[in-house]
């Protein structure tokens, strides 16, 4: 059971621990950032933009499966250390249409990760220190919120409330248990595909409020480890349009979003509770990996949230996160859903090849 400041501080009303507002909490109250604010910055071109569209290099060396019809696609028979250039650039397009893709049995080393992932732009951490430790928790997330205000166990798209979130995550699993600590993904493609076009038009003129403030003041009492910047609220598009595929998706998790700018506040807790159930109940727009040693999963924070699955597991669990910075987020009004835009396509083709009939049917 996680040490907190907060259970020692009983009522003596109910034997229970009572709750300890952050700014009471010392270990909390006194802890000064070493970093300062981070503001806007201007990543690379995102590599996905040089990619066949085909992706002719990465599918000679590698077979894809897809997990779902909505997203996860495992590339069987490739070694990540092995692939080129232009083959990692076609492994990004394939994320940012897929959502998450897997891979087994990896030589990665940390060393290579780093160097991989410094082809699709700047880690998002401090150059001495270029990947992040993932170790996941035995921790009841349900009985924490009675004690720290963050949701550590729930979906979110990684550090959502910076400025730039990160666009593309690569995790690499170097110890697990042989069962538990599966993670979850939903695509937000699918999620805003979801929605009524009422509410998909209510939605495009929000703004969610992605906040740190909720893990700034939990994990110092959580994980022992301080926040290393101040603090931030930021204010982005609740739909985002997705800068490669040009598709809407959802902008909204519930690790991060604490409700919408133009809201009242009992408007923004419903609208809230409504998104949380609508991507707890998306079996449709959701795949589960079930991590070995070895395995690598890399995704598109833009267009997907994950968590991990909470469990009792035995043994360590521990992988290597690398992120790298993305655009700040935007909504081109202009830009259409998932599904519009593949019904259009399809729509197209089945004009292209009626009109190829009318000219065969005329030359005979
Ligand atoms: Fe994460």
């Amino acid at each position: 059971m996680a040490h907190l400041e907060s259970r020692k501080h009983i009522s003596p009303a109910s034997g229970f621990p009572i709750t300890l507002h952050p700014n009471f909490n010392p270990k909390i109250k006194d802890h000064v950032p070493p970093e300062p604010f981070r503001g806007l910055v201007n990543p690379p071109i995102d590599r996905a933009f040089f990619a066949d569209p085909e992706k002719k290099a990465l599918f000679s060396v590698a077979k894809p499966v897809d997990l779902t019809e909505s997203l996860g696609t495992v590339l069987e028979n490739v070694q990540l250390s092995q692939l080129n250039e232009q083959q990692l650039d076609e492994l990004a397009l394939l994320v940012t249409e897929r959502g998450v893709v897997f891979f087994r049995d990896q030589d990665l080393t940390t060393e290579k990760q780093v160097e991989l992932f410094q082809h699709y732009g700047d880690l998002d951490k401090h150059p001495a220190q270029k990947f992040v430790n993932i170790h996941g928790s035995r921790e009841d997330h349900r009985e924490l919120l009675n004690y720290t205000p963050w949701p550590s166990g729930e979906f979110h798209a990684d550090t959502s409330f910076e400025i730039n979130p990160p666009s593309y995550s690569l995790l690499r699993m170097e110890e697990h248990p042989d069962v538990g600590g599966d993670t979850a993904w939903v695509s937000q493609y699918g999620l805003y595909d979801a929605l009524s076009d009422a509410y998909k038009k209510f939605l495009d003129g929000l703004h969610a409020v992605h906040t740190s403030r909720l893990q700034y003041d939990t994990i110092l009492d959580l994980w022992n480890v301080g926040p290393n910047r101040p603090p931030i609220d930021t204010h982005h598009p609740a739909v985002r349009t997705h800068p490669v595929t040009g598709l809407k998706a959802l902008n909204v998790n519930t690790g991060f979003v604490t409700g919408f700018a133009e809201l009242k506040k009992l408007e923004s807790d419903k609208l809230l509770d409504f998104l949380a159930h609508h991507i707890h109940s998306a079996d449709d727009h959701y795949v589960r990996w079930k991590w070995t040693v070895g395995s690598v999963a890399m995704w598109d924070n833009r267009c997907t949230v994950h968590r991990v699955i909470p469990g009792r597991y035995k043994g360590n669990r521990r992988g290597v996160r690398t992120t790298v910075f993305g655009e700040k987020p935007y909504l081109d009004p202009a830009s259409e859903s998932r599904e519009s835009a593949s019904y259009a396509k399809e729509r197209k083709v089945m004009l292209d090849s009626r009109s190829s009939i009318s000219v065969i049917n005329v030359g005979f």
